[in-house]
């Protein structure tokens, strides 16, 4: 009898052991990464516009091991772009979940990607599907080849414009403010697209090269229709068609007005403020968002104090 009990409390120290030993989350400590559970995988993951990149992992594999430093530095440069988050496939709380996602061997890398949402229709119409589709990564395991993919796999809702007159017209269609960014580049950067995500259905959102701030015409309705934004975009059309700068704008069309953001690049904290300044909202997603609280409270572990009903 004495045997059988000590056998116990042995086995019961080599299980508490065990845990410690391999249970531990790789990315608990880490401020891009969210460590996600049964709980919270939905609300992270499918209740967004976001994409997310997620790692399957379990903390004893030595392939698990090599990855994580390139994680850490995968989620510290799409901070803000595309999520990034991590399910420790050890924890029993965690194998449905592993499970579920036909998870066979670690690390396995998937990256979620958010349904298209018909923005040019009313919110009663919209489908809206509930969930993201799964999708395997299968490049290498460095940093370059899975952001470039994560980043190939958002959703973008930034529309390129290559007349500003075109303006008018989409002025006339749609009761939202717009936001067009006169861009130095012609391409259409991470950030931006993110912006656009952070408020899509409250700002339309367009990019213009500021080469084809050539096509400002007056013999137009733009000029006629609204005539201080027509008259804005002819003060600045001379320099920043040559700029090497990129300009933010706001155009509220309804009161024949504009915001200019004053800062230097798209820092998305800074361009959430002016946003939220020049319309007085806050946005679904990002810096300044009910979500973006929530999402800080996971990552560190404390969001049993957010309500998630409010979301
Ligand atoms: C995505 O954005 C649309 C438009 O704002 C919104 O109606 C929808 O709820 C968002 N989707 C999710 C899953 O948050």
């Amino acid at each position: 009898m004495i045997k059988m009990w000590v056998f116990k409390v042995l086995i019961f120290f080599m299980i508490q052991c065990s845990n410690l030993v391999w249970a531990q989350n790789f990315y608990d400590e880490d401020p891009h990464l969210i460590e996600l559970t049964p709980k919270n995988f939905d609300k992270v993951i499918h209740r967004t516009n976001y994409t997310s990149v997620v790692e399957f992992y379990a903390p004893w594999c030595g392939y698990c091991k090599q990855l994580k430093p390139v994680m850490k530095k995968v989620a510290k440069k799409l901070d803000g772009i595309v999520q990034v988050a991590s399910v420790n496939c050890d924890l029993p709380k965690n194998k449905q979940l592993c499970a579920e996602h036909r998870i066979q061997g670690f690390p396995t890398l998937m990256v979620f990607r958010p349904p298209k949402i018909d923005m040019s229709k009313p919110h009663s119409q919209r489908v809206e599907l509930r969930n993201h589709a799964g999708e395997v990564y299968k490049g290498e395991r460095k940093m370059a080849p899975i952001i470039d993919f994560a980043v190939s796999r958002m959703k973008n809702y930034v529309k390129r414009l290559l007349n500003v007159n075109k303006l008018e017209e989409i002025f006339k269609k749609s009761t939202r403010p717009s936001m067009v960014l006169f861009s130095k580049k012609d391409k259409l950067s991470p950030v931006y697209k993110s912006i656009a995500l952070d408020w899509l259905g409250v700002f339309n959102c367009f990019i213009i090269p500021n080469g084809k701030l050539d096509s400002l015409s007056s013999d137009d309705n733009l000029a006629k229709s609204y005539p201080n934004i027509y008259g804005f975009l002819q003060s600045i059309a001379h320099d920043q068609k040559n700029s090497e700068k990129s300009l933010l704008v706001v155009f509220d069309p309804h009161n024949d007005q504009y915001h200019v953001f004053q800062g230097d690049s798209l820092v998305k904290p800074q361009v959430s403020k002016f946003l939220t300044g020049s319309i007085g909202r806050n946005p679904q997603e990002g810096p300044g968002s009910k979500r973006q609280q929530f999402v800080d409270a996971v990552k560190s572990g404390k969001n049993k104090r957010v309500n998630h009903d409010e979301l």
